[in-house]
């Protein structure tokens, strides 16, 4: 006794509250049992005949049953939800697809919807997109899951893989196992670092039957892809394939108004030798500043329609006044002030898309001047669409860097003086400082681009080089470590072929 209580005694405090939670546990469990509940009940009372034992050992076997059942119903009930859940799976994944062509148009948001949907529909590790590149011969990858970074697979059609020969049969291939089947090429594994199994191609079709690419999944999580795998990629298949068709004939379309955009800016230009290039010159200049302006996406398109089609009113001024040597008269000038509402009656009736709609407007508003005292409608400051005020700048930036019949190439220093004296009068400020921060090697490239010896100039040299700290330089600024001799250099391409006595009529 007197050494279990020295012992107890012994025991730390914590090691005995340790033994009296294990003993309180135990206890628990056996007051959980139902057949001890029955046992204790029968303990306590003190009846031990055999009928009241066998009354209580059928109440647990009821009891126990009871439990039972509820367990299965339980478990069944879970399975159920189980194949539900794995029923719905599919179309939940579809309504997700279809919800995202309803609110989405960029093709590449939207396969990477139908990709991710699809690997969780198939159980599948990865989907890839291929599409065809006709004229290529080859096959890539429009979306590719597992590839780090913009990489692209390319597959040559008449090579040997799986992806191919499904572009080339038109039919769909479904492999168990990649590496028992001699379509596979195991090169690719080695290229991507990774572990193909299985495998389930489908051929994407257009609309006149023709293939425009493969829809592969790669390596099913529990077995083989089954015949309602084959269903439901098939499904998913079409709607992607109708996504790239569409996707495709409207790049075809944007292809197509953009060059023709184009050529009708060139006729204008090309009526007369002196203006050639000026559009497009003036639509890159413009296209430069409003990218470091950050101008959005959707609004650089209209930028570039807009720049593109500035001048195309002037189709409509004689060319006896357009070819005049030498300064106009006040009326001749104002025939040519008309070329702004011309290009604007002229713009609206082409059916640009919604997207585009205010190009006519942007386009025409390219001699209005911040204070007003522009033309045609004499707009003021933020009245005049702000992709009109950064044309502005390109517009009279490449005029007075271009030879005029009534004068030659103005020198790099006046026009900075003329647009900086511009600043918030005839310009947006905001403008020409965008202009002026432009990489000079950017700007000369795009000065030159109409000149034989555009192609020999050194853009390196220019490279670290803003227009601003280039017009400093010319103009006798002292240069940094690193930039003696550019001023010349510059000098040099800027006044290639022209006479060294030439007066600005300016
Ligand atoms: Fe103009």
């Amino acid at each position: 006794m007197a050494k279990d209580a020295k012992s107890k005694a012994a025991k730390p405090a914590k090691a005995q509250a340790a033994d009296k939670s294990k003993k309180s546990a135990k206890s628990a469990a056996v007051h959980d049992h139902p057949a001890a509940d029955c046992a204790l009940t029968t303990g306590v009372a003190g009846h031990d005949d055999v009928e009241s034992r066998s009354e209580s050992l059928s109440k647990f076997e009821a009891e126990l049953n009871k439990r039972e059942v509820d367990l299965i119903e339980r478990e069944i009930k879970s399975l159920r939800q189980q194949e539900e859940l794995d029923r719905l799976r599919p179309l939940s994944g579809l309504y997700r697809v279809v919800r995202a062509m309803a609110s989405e148009r960029r093709l590449d948001s939207l396969l990477d919807v139908i990709t991710r949907e699809t690997q969780v529909m198939l159980k599948c590790d990865r989907c890839s997109v291929f599409v065809l590149d006709a004229q290529a011969s080859e096959l890539w990858t429009q979306v590719a899951q597992g590839l780090v970074g913009h990489r692209m697979i390319r597959i040559p059609v008449g090579g040997n893989s799986i992806v191919a020969e499904c572009a080339r049969t038109g039919r769909m291939i479904n492999i168990p196992d990649a590496y028992q089947d001699p379509r596979f090429d195991p090169a690719v594994d080695r290229n991507t670092g990774y572990q193909t199994s299985s495998v389930l191609c489908v051929p994407m079709l257009a609309r006149g039957g023709e293939v425009i690419g493969v829809f592969q999944v790669l390596n099913k999580f529990d077995g083989p892809f089954t015949n309602e795998d084959e269903d439901w990629l098939e499904g998913l298949t079409a709607v992607a394939a109708g996504l790239i068709e569409q996707a495709q004939a409207y790049g075809e379309i944007e292809r197509f108004v953009d060059k023709t955009l184009e050529t009708l800016a060139q006729t204008i230009d090309q009526r007369d030798p002196l203006t050639a290039g000026h559009s497009i010159r003036v639509t890159n200049y413009s296209l430069l500043v409003g990218q470091a302006m950050n101008v959005p996406d959707d609004d650089i398109d209209v930028l570039r329609y807009s720049a593109m089609m500035h001048d195309y009113g002037k189709i409509g001024v004689p060319e006896k006044i357009l070819w005049k040597d030498g300064r106009l008269t006040p009326e001749e000038y104002a025939t040519v002030q008309k070329h702004a509402s011309i290009t604007y009656d002229l713009l609206s009736n082409l059916p640009f898309t919604r997207r585009l709609q205010d190009v006519p407007f942007v386009a025409s508003c390219h001699h209005e001047k911040v204070d007003g005292s522009g033309y045609y409608r004499g707009l003021k400051g933020e009245d005049i669409p702000f992709l009109s005020r950064i044309i502005a700048v390109a517009d009279v930036f490449d005029a007075l860097t271009s030879k005029r019949h009534y004068r030659n190439r103005m020198p790099i220093e006046k026009v900075s003086e003329i647009m900086y004296s511009g600043r918030d009068n005839h310009f947006d400020s905001t403008c020409v400082d965008a202009f002026f921060q432009l990489p000079s090697a950017r700007v000369i490239a795009v000065l030159e681009s109409e000149r034989e010896r555009a192609a020999n100039f050194d853009a390196e040299l220019f490279k670290n080089l803003s227009w601003q700290r280039l017009v400093e330089l010319v103009s006798g600024g002292h240069p940094k470590r690193g930039e003696e001799g550019i001023a010349e250099v510059f000098d040099g391409i800027y006044n290639a072929g022209l006479p060294a006595d030439y007066q600005s009529l300016d």
